[in-house]
């Protein structure tokens, strides 16, 4: 089997852990990209000179010219701005859009058939611009928020429960912001419904602790801003986006929450959410709607309009 070409456009912090990543685990060979001269050179120099070590020997190269991208099977985005202590995701829009923008413009060139996961923020709305210009199908061009919104959540509920995280099953649904869904009642532990052991732990206070642990979720971001000061969490949307990666390029069939397009599904016509899809060969090869309650409804309609306007915001801008 011919080796699979991964591309990643920003060289940045999550970029410089997307090519430790992929060489450790061997996905694929490297172009990593980026305007900086020199930079994304001399990280995955630095890379592969670790690679005896590793025990692992792929290529990596880095390039400022996107004609290096050419024959790409899967691209990664994290081009644009990185959040500053007190900034929302959503304050990133017109510099990120901007560079979104020629990002896609260059892929759609260089790489037109490859499958693209955008990180850069604001998710949804960089996702939702990058398949725009790009003219991609929808099912090539997702979005990581999930994954790692839902790793957060589960973090907080394994050291509540004092339980290995490894056994805890969370989800997080919506647009990538303060409005995200985290699904309380799809939470357990190997089965075992989180509310469930809370009401052993806590008693009636138990849908206080819960509370308490979907508040830090959807503020979890920021709090890793504020304590970096200099810039956002790079670690973990790095990890959650190779989990993504190595799915598609594994043809793994893996379901996981992906900012993807909905044409229909929870009510959504036309646009990019955070919902459960399984991602295989094709990138997302469909979309799982589950049945929701009144308050999930409720919520994911909250999350569903903060999205929309930042669409429409984004429109507005000309984007
Ligand atoms: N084309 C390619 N790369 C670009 C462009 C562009 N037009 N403009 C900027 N970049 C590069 C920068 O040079 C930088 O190296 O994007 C990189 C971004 O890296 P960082 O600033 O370190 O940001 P990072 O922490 O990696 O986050 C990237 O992901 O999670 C989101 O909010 C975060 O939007 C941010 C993105």
């Amino acid at each position: 089997m011919a080796r699979k070409k991964i591309s990643l456009i920003g060289g940045g912090q999550i970029g410089g852990v997307l090519a430790q990543l992929i060489a450790q685990k061997e996905l694929g060979d490297v172009v990593l990209f980026d305007i900086v001269e020199d930079m994304p050179q001399g990280k995955t120099l630095d890379i592969v000179e670790g690679s005896r070590v590793d025990q692992t020997d792929i290529k990596l190269s880095g390039t400022n010219s996107y004609a290096d991208i050419a024959g790409s099977d899967l691209v990664i985005v994290t081009a644009g701005l990185p959040r500053k202590p007190g900034m929302s995701r959503d304050d990133l829009l017109t510099t990120n859009a901007n560079i979104m923008k020629s990002v896609a413009e260059n892929v759609k060139e260089y790489a037109p058939n490859s499958i693209v996961i955008i990180i850069s923020n604001p998710l949804d709305a960089m996702v939702t611009l990058f398949q725009k210009v790009s003219g991609f199908p929808h099912n090539r061009v997702l979005g990581q928020a999930g994954v790692l919104d839902s790793s957060r959540f589960s973090t907080f509920i394994a050291w509540e429960l004092g339980v290995s995280v490894k056994d805890v099953n969370a989800m997080v649904l919506g647009g990538h912001g303060d409005t995200m869904v985290p699904l309380i009642r799809y939470a357990n532990v190997n089965g075992v419904p989180v509310m469930e052991l809370l009401e052993q732990k806590h008693g009636d206070n138990a849908k206080e602790v819960m509370d308490a642990m979907v508040n830090r979720t959807k503020l979890a971001g920021g709090e890793v801003v504020k304590l970096l000061k200099t810039g956002s969490a790079f670690y973990s949307p790095a990890t959650s986006a190779i989990a993504m990666a190595e799915a598609i390029l594994k043809e793994d069939n893996r379901l996981m929450p992906t900012c993807a397009y909905c044409k229909g599904e929870y009510g959504l016509d036309g646009y990019y959410l955070g919902v459960p899809a399984v991602l295989g060969a094709n990138g997302v090869e469909r979309i799982i709607e589950l049945k929701l309650n009144e308050e999930e409804t409720a919520a994911l309609e909250v999350s569903t309009n903060a999205v929309k306007s930042l669409i429409e915001a984004m429109s507005n801008l000309g984007f």
